[in-house]
């Protein structure tokens, strides 16, 4: 015998649900039964079920509002809809509507068992997902976001109110300053936040795999598509998708990108099939995108469609008060983390860290405290102490658009990971594989030497 689930009945013919009634907790489940929608209503609004079994037509309304209300109830169960044999029609439609599956009359009991069962399975994997996210999305809340300047609680206020909508929000900051976390902070704090929440780095691709990866593509599109495969925007269907350093997109992207905004559309690479999709984008850039703008790199009008809500992280230098808050969060953090209790920075430590300008914003800060709980032991940490772990990952100060030293490296594993899999997809293939990628074949031959990718995979 497998689980015990509670399970609601509705049917108006008596022998139905008696037979079901007995077959069901003959198997151990929890029983109730309605006869029509009125009653079965209350009944779902009194108790939890993990399935409900619902006639077609009923009495004083029909199953598609069972199903309806059924799946609006919090706990959200699985709905399996049952019709008489020669209205499949209206059946697809309920599974449509979101029933897990329908079951035609007569009724087949080891089919129907069977059913149910993987019906409350899946209820079961569904709440466990939702609350491994709520767990993600803890991490991610606001309230890990630290930071008491005036400029920081406008962000935080901002991120407040964009949480309760759905429109594009555009993220401009500095490397470093926390673009990623204030994505996830959006995505968290609203309605989305027990969907899916997805990053893609636009900088990271060329443009055809880039395209591949957004908007998927259908089997044939090009060699080496074997099968239909789903981009991200259909893979975060009623999720967020945060598009990362979006100045990066090239331009014919960046035009259908305009289309998923403004229609929520998208076409897969190769197919003429227009598909719906609900996600919310998020866009962020290190990037000045009017300077983009201006030098017929990125588009107008995609630049008025995703700046509807600017939210501009300034650079931490301008942020002293946050210094001296980030400086005490990471030492808590550090410390705990090696289960030590937290040290402090003398005032003038506290003083070299607020007169550094730490063009890493707060991602170097945040090495540089690690390092310094690392190599020290004292309490206090000195102004020297500090000075010196300062200089020991000291990285020169350059100009706002430069990835930073960290980011490089990112990159470059990104594109091995990619070239690898263009490979494998491509079976082991060069030529096709650098097609897929849309480089020269001279060019993914070098890059595999660089990253020492084998010439067979
Ligand atoms: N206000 C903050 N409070 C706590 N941690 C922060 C804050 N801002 C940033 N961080 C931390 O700093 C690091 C960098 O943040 P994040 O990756 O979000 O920056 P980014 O702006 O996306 O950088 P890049 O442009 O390089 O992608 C992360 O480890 C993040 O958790
Ligand atoms: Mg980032």
């Amino acid at each position: 015998m497998g689980r015990a689930y509670r399970i609601l009945v509705v049917d108006d013919e008596e022998t139905i649900r008696s037979m079901l009634r007995d077959l069901l907790s003959a198997n151990g489940h929890q029983v109730d039964d309605a006869v029509d929608t009125r009653s079965a209503v209350q009944l779902l609004r009194g108790r939890e079920y993990d399935v409900v079994l619902t006639d077609l037509m009923l009495p004083d309304g029909d199953g598609l509002e069972v199903l309806r209300i059924a799946r609006s109830r919090p706990y959200d169960p699985e709905v399996l809809v049952i019709t008489a044999y020669g209205s499949i029609d209206s059946a697809v439609e309920a599974v449509r509507a979101g029933a897990f599956d329908y079951l035609t009359k007569p009724l087949a009991t080891q089919k129907l068992l069977l059913t149910v069962d993987r019906a409350a399975e899946r209820r079961s994997l569904r709440t466990e997902v939702s609350n491994l996210r709520r767990e993600v999305g803890e991490r991610y809340a606001q309230k890990n976001l630290v930071g008491t300047s005036a400029a920081m609680r406008r962000v935080l206020e901002l991120i407040d109110i964009v949480s309760a909508t759905d429109s594009a929000v555009l993220i401009q900051g500095e490397s470093g300053t926390g673009k990623e976390l204030v994505a996830r902070a959006i995505h968290y704090g609203g309605a989305r936040a027990t969907r899916h929440f997805t990053a893609i780095n636009c900088a990271a691709l060329p443009e055809a795999l880039l395209e591949s990866e957004l908007f998927g593509y259908a089997k044939g599109a090009f060699t080496g598509a074997a099968t239909d495969h789903k981009g991200l925007f259909e893979e975060s269907d009623g999720g967020t998708l945060l598009l990362d350093e979006i100045g990066d997109m090239p331009l014919l992207l960046q035009g259908k990108l305009l289309r998923v905004l403004q229609e929520g559309e998208i076409r897969r690479v190769g197919s003429a099939a227009v598909r719906r999709v609900d996600v919310r984008i998020l866009a962020s850039t290190n990037r000045s995108l009017p300077d983009l703008i201006r030098d017929g790199r990125f588009r107008e009008d995609l630049f008025y469609r995703l700046n509807v809500i600017p939210l501009v992280i300034p650079p931490l230098r301008e942020r002293a008060e946050d210094v001296i808050a980030l400086c005490r969060h990471f030492l808590t953090v550090h410390a705990g983390k090696l289960g030590r209790p937290p040290q402090t920075l003398t005032p003038d430590a506290l003083q070299v860290a607020l007169h550094h300008d730490w063009p890493g914003n707060v991602r170097e800060l945040e090495n540089v405290i690690e390092r310094a709980v690392t190599l020290t032991s004292s309490l206090e940490i000195s102004a020297d102490e500090f000075q010196r772990i300062l200089g020991l990952g000291h990285v020169p100060a350059r100009p706002a658009a430069a990835p930073a030293a960290a980011d490089a490296g990112s990159l470059q594993n990104a594109e091995k990971d990619t070239i690898l899999r263009a490979l494998r997809e491509a079976g082991g293939n060069q030529t096709r594989a650098a097609i897929a990628l849309g480089m020269g074949r001279n060019t993914l031959w070098r890059k595999m030497k660089k990253y020492g990718i084998e010439s067979r995979i």
